[in-house]
């Protein structure tokens, strides 16, 4: 299944830049002056590199639905909330700190921190804690990539992110005064190195919409969504486990962990089955008409990949 069919620009799949400095390092010369002149065959090429095994037998979400029912509190607690509101935030020039434990921390410009590693389509499941599902075809790559680019020292443990708090660009924060902004995350060290996790600067062909978490953002497929941090300012290695905002909020209903599980169930609704986002009535017969539950499968079907990360944990228990 590729989604590269449609007749799409080069710059339609990842920011301009990040485009330009990959074709310097392909094509080993200079962007300035081919830019304009980038023909639809340097696309495809580009889309070649792009193209991965990572895929799911399931179909793929609607951008439309991907894009407009979301979760981005900085932007309001209501699904719509993101799409409507969330053009306010400005997304370039955009930096990202990256302190703690490692042997080149800095204030990357995203360029910087993008340059030289490859894009590539990932199509995932993503479910959120709330019971509902999705399959998205990312655009991104391994965090690795990253954590290797600035050279984790030998101490790290975690990895720790922090989202933009920016209130005039985001009218969620000032909303919602009581919720511990900014938004934090974090990962153990071996699971952010777990090549499944991966950093998304694009969705469906494009760059990351404002309201997917432009622009970029961490995608942990097994685990829930709310994991999975947007528009990424800051990058932390460190030796302690690291606050995550839904766990500061409500810690008995959300682990640091939060590995999707169905023999877990949320303390107020089962996590043992998913409701698929999209879809319609006209596809009755397959299993995703509007409002189609699945069974949720462990690791959010990443067991494979995943399982041995967590093997001295008892499953049957909440993290
Ligand atoms: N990141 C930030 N900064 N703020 C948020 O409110 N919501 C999380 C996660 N990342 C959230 C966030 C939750 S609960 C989910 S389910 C996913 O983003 C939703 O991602 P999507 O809108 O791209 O589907």
């Amino acid at each position: 299944m590729t989604i590269f069919q449609n007749k799409l620009k080069y710059s339609d799949v990842t920011p301009k830049k990040v485009f330009l400095n990959r074709r310097q390092i392909i094509a080993g010369t200079s962007a300035v002056g081919i830019s304009s002149y980038l023909p639809n065959s340097v696309y495809a090429d580009v889309l070649k590199h792009t193209k991965t095994n990572y895929t799911v037998d399931a179909e793929i979400t609607s951008k439309s639905d991907a894009t407009s029912y979301n979760n981005f509190y900085e932007f309001g607690t209501g699904k719509g909330d993101p799409k409507n509101n969330a053009s306010m935030m400005q997304t370039s020039p955009w930096s990202v700190k990256v302190n703690g434990l490692v042997n080149n921390p800095g204030d990357y410009d995203l360029d910087d921190l993008l340059a030289g590693i490859d894009l590539e389509e990932r199509i995932y499941r993503f479910r959120c804690v709330e019971a509902w599902s999705m399959v998205v075809p990312w655009i991104g790559f391994s965090l690795s990539k990253i954590l290797d680019k600035v050279g984790v020292q030998s101490k790290a443990k975690y990895v720790a992110f922090q989202t933009l708090n920016r209130p005039s660009e985001m009218v969620g924060i000032g909303a919602n005064p009581r919720f511990p902004w900014p938004y934090v995350e974090g990962l153990r060290l071996d699971e952010a190195r777990n090549p499944l996790a991966m950093i998304a600067t694009g969705m469906y062909g494009e760059s990351l919409p404002n309201q997917n978490g432009a622009p970029l953002r961490l995608v942990v497929p097994w685990k829930y969504g709310f994991k999975s941090i947007k528009s990424i300012v800051r990058i932390t290695l460190t030796d302690t486990q690291p606050e995550t905002t839904w766990n500061k909020l409500a810690p008995q209903e959300y682990g640091f962990y939060s590995n999707v599980n169905p023999t877990v169930d949320h303390p107020r609704w089962s996590q043992a089955t998913e409701r698929v986002i999209g879809g319609s009535i006209f596809k009755l017969g397959s299993p995703l008409f509007s409002g189609a539950k699945r069974d949720t499968p462990m690791f959010n079907g990443y067991e494979e990949e995943v399982a041995s990360l967590y093997s001295g944990m008892d499953l049957s228990k909440f993290y």
